[in-house]
């Protein structure tokens, strides 16, 4: 597979792009009426053109104002005076994700950060938010441009248009002079590579992203405070093989895992190989919770069906897959289901954002048949069906189970003490953070 790649200049964005940085475009798009779906769109459009507004700005602008409408579940009130390209929105950092970044590098006392591979510019802004100067360097041309008019309120801000492989190489190596036109004053680095081809496929090997795993720890061999973006299904000793220090974070937010990050150096708390950071957007709490691998023993899994408790708790992904699992057993003072799989069981409901909580009815083997008659005389007519460590598949499961009656149920398919099961539930609502 080929390294990951996106548009080169002239691209379409960078033709729907470019009449806005025209003050006339500019004028038109801040007088647009909010974005009220694309039939208001058309219709709108047609008037300004009617009225005169050239074809080519009416159309950038109504481009836009779609986009920004739907920056806003990333950007909130901020998208109304952003510039989005729609691949570019599509790879930013939501700004509750990239102020956690932020706060990393400000913590860990930088002062001016290259972000390499900006996009849009969705964390360069929030560094620059927190009064650290940026250097944010995209090759794309659309993308830089429109960085560039999202980071104009922060003077420290520059964006360069650049191939962040050739920025690399200027940066000074440790204890060294750098290249000749070294990139100096920079103390912290951030990279978000791609990772889409430019067709569109997704690339989920590191190694195989724009720009890739091993430029990445060029960077934090020059750079000591450097983070840098993964996607959440990296594996946990991703940076073992690097001999520097690292953390890896998974982040989720409302429970959707969106991020692995990697933080070298300064950035990586000492002792902390992994952790995982539960977010809640806005309008669910806005909280943080942070879970840190620090050395809680995982409680012993259960020995029989017979020990699954009056709840099961479903841990947040970001839990699973920092394998902190055994924090939430420890929180909540009960078990695994099975050694290998990450439910947890309990006799106690403790409220947290770290697991969704389900109180468990009945617990029966695996069997088609067996469910089918139990899930009708029990008059189950709807399920939400979740599985770990089982081969079944849900559709399937579904079809044939031809389910009738008025109740509804969280069926968990899982091992329990090594055999396959089923275990009837329902949400437990104490816990819905
Ligand atoms: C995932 S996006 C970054 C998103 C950004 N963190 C944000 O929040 O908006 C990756 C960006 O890296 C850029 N990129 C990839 N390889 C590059 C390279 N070799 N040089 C410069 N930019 C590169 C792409 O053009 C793309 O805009």
């Amino acid at each position: 597979m080929g390294p990951a790649d996106e548009s080169s200049s002239s691209s379409p964005a960078a033709a729907s792009v470019a009449p806005l940085l025209r003050p006339e475009g500019w004028a038109l798009l801040e007088a647009l009426p909010p974005y009220a779906g694309p039939d208001t769109a058309m219709a709108l459009g047609e008037r300004l053109r009617a009225e005169g507004a050239e074809a080519q700005l009416v159309a950038a602008a109504m481009t836009q104002s779609r986009l920004r409408a739907k920056g806003a579940a990333k950007f909130g009130p901020f998208a109304d005076g952003m510039l989005f390209t729609a691949e570019g929105l599509e790879q930013a950092t939501r700004l509750q994700v990239a102020a956690h970044h932020a706060q990393r590098f400000r913590d860990a006392g930088c002062s001016r950060v290259a972000d390499l591979g900006c996009g849009i510019g969705g964390d360069a802004m929030a560094l620059a938010s927190l009064g650290l100067g940026v250097l944010a360097v995209d090759r794309d041309e659309a993308t830089a441009a429109v960085a560039t008019v999202n980071l104009r309120h922060w003077p420290d801000a520059q964006v360069q248009r650049a191939d962040v492989l050739d920025v690399i190489s200027q940066l000074p190596e440790l204890g060294g002079a750098g290249g000749p036109g070294r990139v100096d004053r920079v103390d912290g680095a951030w990279l978000d590579p791609a990772r889409r081809t430019a067709s569109g496929r997704r690339v989920l090997d590191p190694h195989h992203a724009s720009p890739p795993w091993s430029a990445v720890l060029d960077v934090a061999r020059r750079v000591p405070a450097t983070g840098v973006k993964l996607a959440p299904g990296v594996p946990r000793d991703i940076a073992a093989g690097s001999g520097l220090p690292a953390e890896v974070q998974w982040v989720s937010v409302d429970g959707d895992v969106v991020e692995a990050a990697c933080w070298f150096g300064p950035l990586a708390r000492p002792g902390r190989a992994a952790s995982a950071l539960v977010l809640r957007s806005a309008e669910r709490g806005g909280t943080a919770t942070l879970v840190d691998d620090d050395d809680l023993p995982v409680p012993p899994a259960v020995a029989s069906p017979e020990g699954v408790g009056t709840y099961l708790y479903d841990p947040d992904g970001a839990v699973v897959r920092s394998g902190l699992v055994g924090q939430v057993a420890a929180l909540v003072g009960g078990s695994l289901l099975d050694p290998t799989i990450a439910y947890v069981t309990s006799e106690r409901l403790v409220a947290t954002p770290l697991a969704r909580a389900f109180a468990v009815e009945e617990v029966w083997p695996f069997g088609l048949k067996a469910l089918r008659t139990r899930l009708r005389d029990r008059g189950v007519g709807a399920v939400e069906v979740l599985k770990r460590g089982s081969a079944v598949d849900v559709e399937q499961l579904r079809r044939s189970l031809r389910l009738e009656g008025p109740r509804q149920a969280t069926l968990v398919l899982t091992r329990v003490a090594g055999r396959q099961h089923v275990l009837l539930c329902r949400p437990a609502a104490a816990t819905r953070a």
